[in-house]
């Protein structure tokens, strides 16, 4: 752990235009998270930090994300766009407290990770006072780039400010930064606008370090984890990006994953031991897999706690608020919702359950539907341990079945059934011996049989 505290500040203030959306532009996911929630999870966080977010004006809703990623977020309002270090200052309030360590980050940069932020902080306890993270650009075009003199950074010069041999530099800021603290409020007050934009531009930091005889120095990483994300194309290829380290680290913990490039995860997915992964699966937030259990091929899960040695699918869809239990047993063409399926029950073919709980051991038969909802509410069933439900049943809830009771096939169920009981609503089944012999002769008299 780093004894020096820290102060993070994430701006986050922007429409992002080129993303086309109504979202604003860091509320749009990666592996079912939002951008700003990605920066903001692996941004410095426990004893001695603290975490500041600047948003636009009336962004309640990048406000509100930003506090459910992170409880201990402050959030800053700038109400006009007037560059990244006049966004900084918005939350001057928070550099006031004097952290030792200041960082910038940018809310739609999400592959940044947790372990970048300790690199980036390491110089500043050797006695640099800024230090900016830095990428090999493939195409530098936009950045601003990075001039160093030998192991000094000297400037940082954005594309509309560089000189023709400038921009031939293709070592680029990523905008992550970490300012010593006891300087970074009067480095960064220092900023002017005097610049094509009339904007204050955060990188000015780097020369006014310098003209007050103090050291700015950069630490490299990969172009891959500082793609900021400006438009649909590039939240596609981040997705992938994270895609393929989301995979990498399922595989590296041990979990079974029998096409990994089929398999779509999420950001908070928690795997148990011995977990395998049939191909074409996706897992949306909030899904946890117990010890040994397998998710056959081509299920979609979300929100949803599997117990160990449960099996899921293929073809099954589980729905926020699942939760099974151990040796659970969750069959093809089952859709389950808001339900609890405790130990050893099974839901095996074409069923939906909505709204339930259902005991340990229950047997439910093929095509049983939950009516949970009437057009205005919606409504719980319950199921006993070791009930059985036979095929093609509706328990239309508010409805309880007792523990052991046996439901015939094809009822609807509209009473509680007591411990035990045999329930079966439907008709009288009528025979007439040799119908069909009779029926075909009568029809036939006078004609051919059609072939076909
Ligand atoms: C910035 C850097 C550039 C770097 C690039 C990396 C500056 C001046 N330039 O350029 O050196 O190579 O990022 O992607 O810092 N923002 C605000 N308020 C503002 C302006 C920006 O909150 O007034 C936020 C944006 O929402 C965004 C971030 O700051 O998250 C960066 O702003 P952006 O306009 O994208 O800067 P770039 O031109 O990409
Ligand atoms: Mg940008």
């Amino acid at each position: 752990m780093n004894a020096r505290t820290s102060l993070t500040i994430v701006l986050a203030a922007g429409e992002g235009t080129r993303m086309r959306s109504s979202l604003p532009k860091v509320l749009h996911e990666v592996a079912g998270q939002s951008l700003l929630t990605h920066v903001l999870t692996a941004a410095p966080s426990g004893h001695g930090t603290a975490l500041a977010v600047v948003v636009g004006p009336d962004r309640d809703d990048v406000a509100g994300a930003a506090r459910r990623a992170r409880p201990d977020a402050r959030t800053f309002v700038q109400h006009d766009r007037l560059g990244t270090a006049h966004a900084v200052l918005a939350a001057r309030d928070a550099i006031a407290q004097g952290a030792d360590d200041l960082l910038v980050a940018f809310g739609d940069t999400p592959l940044i990770s947790a372990m970048t932020f300790a690199r980036l902080r390491a110089p500043l306890a050797n006695g640099a006072a800024l230090v900016v993270l830095g990428f090999r650009a493939v195409d530098p075009t936009g950045y601003g780039r990075l001039v160093t003199d030998g192991e000094q950074l000297v400037a940082i010069r954005e594309q509309s400010e560089a000189s023709a041999a400038e921009r031939e530099i293709t070592l680029c800021n990523a905008g992550v930064m970490a300012f010593d603290g006891t300087t970074a409020l009067k480095v960064i007050e220092a900023i002017g606008n005097a610049n094509s934009k009339n904007e204050f531009y955060l990188t000015d930091a780097v020369e006014i370090v310098r003209k007050m005889g103090l050291r700015a120095s950069v630490i490299e990483t990969d172009e891959d984890e500082v793609r900021g994300i400006n438009t649909k194309a590039q939240l596609a290829q981040a997705e992938a990006i994270m895609q393929t380290r989301l995979r990498e680290a399922a595989l590296t913990a041990g979990v079974t994953l029998v096409a990994p490039e089929t398999v779509y995860l999420a950001a908070d997915t928690i795997f148990g031991k011995d977990v395998t992964i049939e191909p074409f699966v996706v897992l949306g937030p909030g899904v946890s897999i117990g010890d040994g259990a397998v998710i056959h091929a081509f299920s979609h899960i979300v929100q949803t706690k599997i117990g160990g040695q449960a099996s899921v699918g293929p073809y099954a869809r589980l729905r926020p608020g699942t939760s099974l239990g151990m040796g659970a047993k969750v069959g093809n063409f089952v859709e389950i919702k808001s339900a609890i399926i405790e130990d050893g029950a099974k839901v095996n073919h074409l069923t939906y359950i909505g709204d339930a709980h259902i005991g340990a051991k229950a047997n439910i038969g093929a095509g049983t539907i939950t009516c949970n909802y009437d057009g205005f509410d919606k409504h719980k069933t319950t199921i006993g341990a070791g009930a059985f439900i036979g095929s093609n049943s509706s328990l239309v809830a508010p409805v309880t079945i007792g523990a052991g009771a046996y439901i015939g096939s094809g009822s609807v169920i509209t009473k509680d059934v007591a411990d035990n009981a045999l329930a079966l609503e439907r008709n009288q089944q009528t025979v007439r011996d040799d119908w069909g012999t009779r029926f075909r002769a009568a029809k036939a008299r006078g004609r051919k049989p059609k072939t076909t």
